[in-house]
């Protein structure tokens, strides 16, 4: 069977943990690509002498030519300036959604098929850039979000109790900001409704830690935002669409009246296989819930509206 090729754009933090990640666990041939000379290169190289050591049979290929990436499988954009203190997401906007237009744009010519993942901020936005300046079809443009807000949930819900992670199912819908909407009644242990293990309020507590996650690991390094757990998330997402795995992962996905929004790219659970986002699945919400999805949608479409401006 021919190798998956897997390119990953931005060779900063991010793009230099999936391609570790992506390395490691032989997702296949990685090309690391950015615009500085050098960089992708040596992180590249690096990251290909580590494979005898890691026992794997992936070659690692740093580049700042986009000829290198043709007939990718799936693309991962990581490019763009990441937060700093103070910062929201969408204080990108300006910089990056340029950035992701003309790299998305780029890297599309050359890989037709590949399903591209989204990882730059300000997600929702970037992603519906990405599809824009590509001319795919949405449901191959998708956006990492919800895996990472949903494994920071499930990570202090499991310290919290005192049980693996691995037992933690959860769901966040919404925009990748401070409108994410974290599904409780949808979390259980092991089954079991997490309501069980703790009162509303420390549960309240946990959501508003989750929702700050972000800004809680901006404000501890200072100089830029998190980097191993989200590319810990586009690779579970990677990984998902070259196996044809069809995970259901909550994931930004274009929405054509699911949800009753149309035309926008937002938090909702989907499934993941070779075709991309293959199926989005509508959950029944409390109208609590309804209002918190609405808010967070038109959150989205303001943010569009401004990308619109610069497309
Ligand atoms: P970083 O600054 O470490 O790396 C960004 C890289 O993009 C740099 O190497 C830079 O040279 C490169 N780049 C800039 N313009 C480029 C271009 N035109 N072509 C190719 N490469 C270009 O930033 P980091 O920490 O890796 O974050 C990357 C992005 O991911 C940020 O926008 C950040 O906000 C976002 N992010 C999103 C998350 C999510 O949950 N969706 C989680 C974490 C980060
Ligand atoms: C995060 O949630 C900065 O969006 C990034 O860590």
């Amino acid at each position: 069977m021919p190798k998956n090729k897997l390119t990953v754009i931005g060779a900063g933090n991010v793009g230099a943990s999936v391609a570790a990640y992506a390395s490691a666990q032989e997702l296949g041939d990685i090309v690391l690509v950015d615009i500085l000379e050098g960089i992708p290169q040596g992180k590249g190289l690096d990251l290909y002498e580590a494979t005898p050591v890691l026992g794997v049979d992936t070659t690692v290929t740093g580049t700042n030519d986009y000829a290198a990436t043709a007939n990718s499988d799936v693309i991962i954009i990581t490019a763009g300036i990441a937060r700093k203190p103070g910062m929201s997401r969408d204080d990108l906007l300006a910089t990056n959604v340029k950035i992701v237009g003309e790299v998305a744009e780029k890297a599309g010519k050359y890989s037709p098929n590949a399903v591209i993942i989204v990882v730059s901020n300000p997600l929702d936005a970037m992603v519906y850039t990405a599809w824009k300046k590509t001319g795919f079809s949405p449901r191959k443009i998708v956006g990492m979000a919800g895996v990472l807000d949903t494994a920071r949930f499930r990570t202090f819900i499991a310290e919290e109790i005192g049980v693996s992670v691995e037992d933690i199912h959860a769901l966040v819908l919404g925009g990748h900001g401070d409108t994410m909407v974290p599904l409780t009644r949808y979390c259980f242990v092991g089954g079991v409704p997490v309501t069980r293990f703790m009162s509303s309020e420390r549960l309240e507590q946990i959501v508003q830690r989750t929702r700050q996650g972000g800004a809680e690991i901006v404000g501890l390094l200072k100089t830029g935002s998190a980097y191993y757990a989200p590319a810990a998330s586009a690779i579970q997402m990677a990984r998902s669409i070259l196996s044809d795995k069809k995970r259901l992962l909550p994931v930004a996905a274009y929405l054509d009246g699911e949800y009753n929004e149309k035309g926008i790219f937002l938090g909702v659970p989907a499934i993941l296989g070779e075709a991309g986002v293959e199926k989005v699945i509508e959950v029944d919400l409390t109208p609590d819930e309804t209002d918190a999805f609405k808010k967070s949608a038109q959150a989205v479409k303001d943010l569009v509206k401004e990308v619109d401006k610069f497309l």
